[in-house]
């Protein structure tokens, strides 16, 4: 059976891109998608086709049980989105805004009323909710329309870039409310140039890349593709670097990387913490005095970074798939510290 989302095979093109060039979708129901992407992937196009405003020039899709080509109000009906960019009503109060919502969802005048409060605390937004959203600020706004998304729970949401703009305290506080859907059984569909936002958030993620889902996996399939975990050791003198590689060679499940200037040496493995302690014994006991070691995996940054610097670039796996692996996050300014 298919999932609460569903797409077969959607093309979407303008004039000569090819925004959507074959993409396949099954979001299990209760679960979260991430799609991750650069600017220009598509993603807004995919979200746009299965929330029935945009209609694709191939393929199919099925939200909530409901054709989204044959059916689009019913699929209206049984959705949430929020959208990239906010779609507020300047002229109502951020209040006005939320209730109206409500009363277009045929909730009572009461519970809209609730709901609008509950939404502007946890948003933050309470000082400001008797304001005409004109007068809000960017960040407000944002969040403005994501309370709106969720004045009513539909069983399926759909969020391009929700956290876009929004300060940590924020950003923290719409995690929250997400969770908090997912785990009543909303099922979501969530873009995101945040990799922590989709590690955090996602059971699947999926990469796009020109308008094509070039790969798919959890959080952890990913990075496993990338290169799993690696052990990186520095020494503490340059004389030690052919014992430590000795050593490391010992415990290595593959190729592993020597700088000489940061005197630091990276070898890929399997075994996790416990090889780790095994590793310190022995360079330990083979008499060589390391800086910092540890235990390092790969994040969803690799992961993008490996995955559509290939796809953008050229044919070359072992190039790009290399730079990301070696080149590890934070270490740059270390390395010239170390240099100087
Ligand atoms: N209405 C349109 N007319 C012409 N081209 C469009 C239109 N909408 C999207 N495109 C093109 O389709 C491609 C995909 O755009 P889309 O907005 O889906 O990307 P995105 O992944 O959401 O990017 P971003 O991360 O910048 O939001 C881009 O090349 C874009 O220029
Ligand atoms: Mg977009």
């Amino acid at each position: 059976m298919p999932g609460a989302i569903y797409a077969e095979g959607l093309v979407k093109t303008f004039g000569d891109v090819r925004a959507l060039d074959g993409v396949d979708l099954d979001v299990p129901e209760g679960t979260v998608l991430g799609m991750l992407g650069p600017n220009g992937a598509g993603k807004t196009t995919a979200v746009r086709v299965l929330t029935t405003l945009l209609q694709p020039d191939h393929g199919r899709a099925v939200v909530a049980g409901i054709d989204v080509l044959a059916h689009p109000d019913r699929v209206r009906r049984s959705i949430g989105l929020s959208g990239q960019f906010a779609a507020v009503d300047e002229y109502l109060t951020g209040r006005e805004n939320l209730m109206m919502v409500g009363q277009l969802y045929q909730m009572r005048g009461r519970d809209a009323k609730r709901r609008a409060g509950e939404l502007l605390e946890r948003f933050h937004l309470s000082d400001a909710a008797d304001r005409p959203a004109k007068t809000y600020s960017g960040g407000m706004r944002r969040r403005l329309d994501l309370a709106a998304a969720l004045v009513v729970s539909p069983p399926v949401m759909f969020m391009d870039e929700p956290t876009t703009g929004l300060d940590p305290r924020n950003r923290q506080a719409l995690w929250d409310v997400i969770q908090e859907l997912v785990a009543g059984g909303t099922t979501l569909l969530l873009t995101t140039q945040y990799l922590e936002e989709a590690d955090r958030l996602a059971h699947d993620i999926c990469v796009v890349d020109h308008g094509k889902v070039i790969a798919r996996g959890t959080s952890d399939q990913l990075k496993a593709r990338t290169g799993g975990e690696r052990v990186e050791v520095v020494v503490h003198v340059a004389e030690d670097i052919p014992v430590a590689e000795q050593v490391l060679r010992g415990f290595g499940k593959g190729e592993g990387t020597i700088d000489p200037h940061t005197r630091k040496l990276t070898v890929p493995v399997a075994g996790g913490a416990k090889l780790l302690a095994e590793v310190i014994r022995e360079l330990d006991g083979r008499g060589v005095e390391i800086d910092d070691i540890g235990l390092r995996r790969p994040t969803l940054d690799d992961v993008f970074i490996s995955l559509t610097g290939h796809a953008a670039e050229a044919e070359d796996e072992n190039g790009a798939g290399g730079e990301s692996l070696t080149g590890g996050r934070g270490a740059g300014g270390r390395e010239k510290e170390a240099v100087k």
